[in-house]
């Protein structure tokens, strides 16, 4: 096995549910009270920007009421003390990984607390509504978004990300279900380099079958759990 230095950790979902976040398939997911097709698609938001903006208004209220748990906690170590290169890129919405302590992080799929202005194409620090349709601080005209990735948009940092793939010994990837593509197509990307690859979730994902190693559980037990051991050496 090839000496480990550079580090690729995905995260989802499954990383926020233990700091009350929803997860969105499976039992309580968010998708059960809301089809995605009527809140995350282009069209949607065309069709109805009221129900859409008022879905991300609510998200966006409630996160700033979560805390970090154990397990952003523990990436946010193995972040500041890993002496090789570490990309954590997470699928989350959520600013939990930051919040948490890491720095070493990549939105894949957007930020909520961040509105992006389709006329000037500006991005701003958004912590208040946008149903009321506020005006854009750089260009005044009320076409702010969530700076969110919708079905059928491109994720963001896919070169970087790709990149750091490239160079990665080891690939972690933490509640994750592997519904969802790109970021599901990543563990064999890595595998095919060359990297070790590792999951951590609460279940075997649809993917599972990957990787060289699962360890099941919840988030806030096997991620540092896991991260002890790494540093240790
Ligand atoms: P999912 O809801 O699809 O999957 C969450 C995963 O986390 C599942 O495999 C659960 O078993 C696992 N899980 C739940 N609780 C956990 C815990 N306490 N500890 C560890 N694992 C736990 O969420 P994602 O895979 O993140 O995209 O979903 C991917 C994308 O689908 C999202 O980013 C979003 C959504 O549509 C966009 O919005 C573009």
């Amino acid at each position: 096995m090839r000496e480990i230095r550079n580090i690729v950790i995905l995260t989802g979902a499954g990383i926020s549910a233990e700091s009350g976040i929803d997860t969105f398939r499976g039992a309580g997911g968010l998708w059960e009270n809301h089809r995605v097709e009527d809140v995350a698609t282009p069209e949607a938001f065309a069709r109805d920007p009221q129900l859409v903006l008022r879905f991300y208004d609510m998200r966006r209220e409630a996160i700033q009421t979560k805390e970090p748990n154990a397990a952003h906690t523990a990436l946010a170590r193995l972040d500041a003390e890993w002496p090789g290169e570490l990309l954590i890129v997470t699928q989350n919405v959520d600013d939990l990984h930051e919040r948490g302590g890491a720095r070493r992080v990549l939105h894949m799929h957007g930020e909520h607390l961040k509105a992006w202005c389709t006329w000037c194409d500006s991005r701003h620090a958004w912590s208040g509504p946008l149903a009321d349709c506020p005006p854009c601080p750089k260009c005044e005209a009320r076409s702010l978004r969530p700076d969110v990735v919708w079905f059928g948009e491109v994720p963001y940092h896919m070169d970087r990300i790709y990149r750091a793939l490239r160079e990665a010994d080891l690939f972690v990837s933490i509640g994750t279900s592997g519904a969802v593509y790109p970021a599901a197509g990543f563990v064999q990307n890595a595998r095919e380099l060359g990297a070790r690859t590792l999951e951590l979730n609460l279940e075997p994902s649809q993917g599972s079958r990957l990787f060289h190693e699962s360890r099941l559980g919840p988030a806030s037990e096997v991620v540092p759990a896991w991260v002890d051991e790494l540093l240790a050496g």
